[in-house]
């Protein structure tokens, strides 16, 4: 994020003495990345910032995660992992569950309505997008409001808990944890990083902050989820429950670059052509070997004989993950996906649209779909949520039948 923010009270000068009124210094931190070679801000704390008082052993949930193998796509129905008389109880931290992963990004589902403990993830960025559901996010920069159709983007380390609004319904959120930062595509950003005209959304559209928080207390516990030799079973992730002195929330102000935002779905404007457009168009934001992208409803392609529906494609450097989440998606009739189920087409293999939807697409000129895209560059695998959510038989569905 190179778009500068400013919220509650700083010096005018930086790194200089910054008083309240009884005449105590605040206390300033720096969170930048890359060494102090990229985006950062600087924060005023009352407390110290990293005064602890204790640092416990936090037990991760099952991250451990086994091989696409044999090779084939898959059908997961992640709707089918919570059952929604209990999720009043689960929170969007600790109730996450891990449905693929790999080295570079783990995609986890949560369906909840409790608040969460606070938290940072000191691996990577995280995009959280929300299915359904309202709430806020709390975090040392301040509150963010989010509803359905939101990614929820939180910087690598930046202390926050989730507070789902479980009056109407639970929060679903489909988390992107990287293990880099996750940003809008470079290709969208001029020089000195201002969204081009061409870019299909603008800094109208992200929304951070708009005040500190400002909360009292002492002895507060933080989740801290970090790189390290964990259990093998938990592919070197570990996780430390901190205790600090003073509240993590104790920012009287803070400016810079570097903060969470929200984007809404909504927001995103589609590019369409004459023919078929090929998926960058669809995308909004990338990690280190990574994209994401999303399908959202268009009208679609205007040359009298053109086939809206994706051509079949061999995407031979990436597994693709599909997560369908509103509307009906053409490309996929008549394969059992639904609202609520993700696909997986790995690398390795040409995947395209169930035959009788390339037929069906042509003269057709508006697709009512919504769905988010995953495309990692190394091989995905199945965590336990995935193996759970497996719906058999897909992989057959473009043949009509399975092995004799
Ligand atoms: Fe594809």
């Amino acid at each position: 994020m190179a778009y500068y923010r400013q919220v509650g009270s700083v010096p005018p000068r930086r790194h200089t003495a910054f008083r309240d009124d009884s005449g105590a210094l605040y206390y300033e931190e720096l969170m930048g990345e890359e060494g102090f070679s990229s985006d950062s801000s600087l924060l005023y704390h009352r407390g110290v910032p990293s005064a602890i008082v204790d640092s416990q052993t936090w037990e991760l949930p099952e991250l451990a995660t086994e091989p696409n193998h044999p090779l084939k796509p898959r059908h997961l129905k992640l709707h089918s992992l919570f059952d929604e008389a209990d999720v009043k109880a689960v929170d969007p931290v600790q109730g996450r569950r891990l449905v693929l992963g790999n080295a570079d990004v783990r995609i986890s589902y949560v369906v909840a309505g409790e608040v969460s403990p606070y938290y940072r993830n000191a691996i990577g960025d995280e995009c959280v997008y929300v299915e359904q559901g309202r709430g806020r996010v709390e975090t040392v920069f301040g509150a963010l409001d989010y509803r359905t159709g939101d990614y929820v983007l939180i910087p690598r380390a930046t202390t926050h808990r989730w507070l789902p609004d479980g009056s109407e319904v639970p929060s679903r959120l489909y988390a992107i944890e990287a293990n880099s930062h996750i940003a809008p595509p470079k290709r969208y950003l001029s020089r000195f990083g201002q969204f081009l005209e061409h870019a299909p959304y603008c800094e109208r559209d992200l929304h951070g902050p708009g005040e500190p928080l400002l909360v009292d207390g002492d002895d507060v516990e933080v989740l801290v989820k970090h790189r390290g030799n964990g259990p093998a079973a938990s592919n070197g992730i570990a996780g430390t429950r901190m205790t600090y002195a003073t509240h993590p929330f104790d920012v009287v102000g803070w400016d810079g670059c570097l903060y969470p935002y929200t984007f809404n779905v909504e927001d995103f404007m589609p590019i369409t052509g004459k023919v078929h457009q090929p998926p960058p168009v669809h995308q909004v934001f990338e990690g280190s070997n990574f994209v994401v992208c999303n399908f959202c409803p268009r009208k679609v392609d205007y040359h009298p004989d053109s086939i809206p529906v994706p051509y079949y494609h061999s995407n031979v450097d990436s597994d693709e993950v599909m997560f369908y989440v509103g509307g009906d998606y053409e490309a996929r009739k008549g394969s059992g996906i639904n609202i609520g189920s993700i696909s997986l087409h790995p690398g390795g293999y040409a995947h395209g649209p169930q035959p009788a939807a390339v037929e069906a697409s042509i003269g057709v000129d508006y697709f009512d779909e919504l769905a988010v895209m995953v495309d990692t560059f190394r091989p995905l695998e199945l965590g336990e949520a995935g193996a759970a959510a497996e719906e058999p038989g897909y992989a057959w569905t473009w043949a009509g039948r399975g092995p004799r």
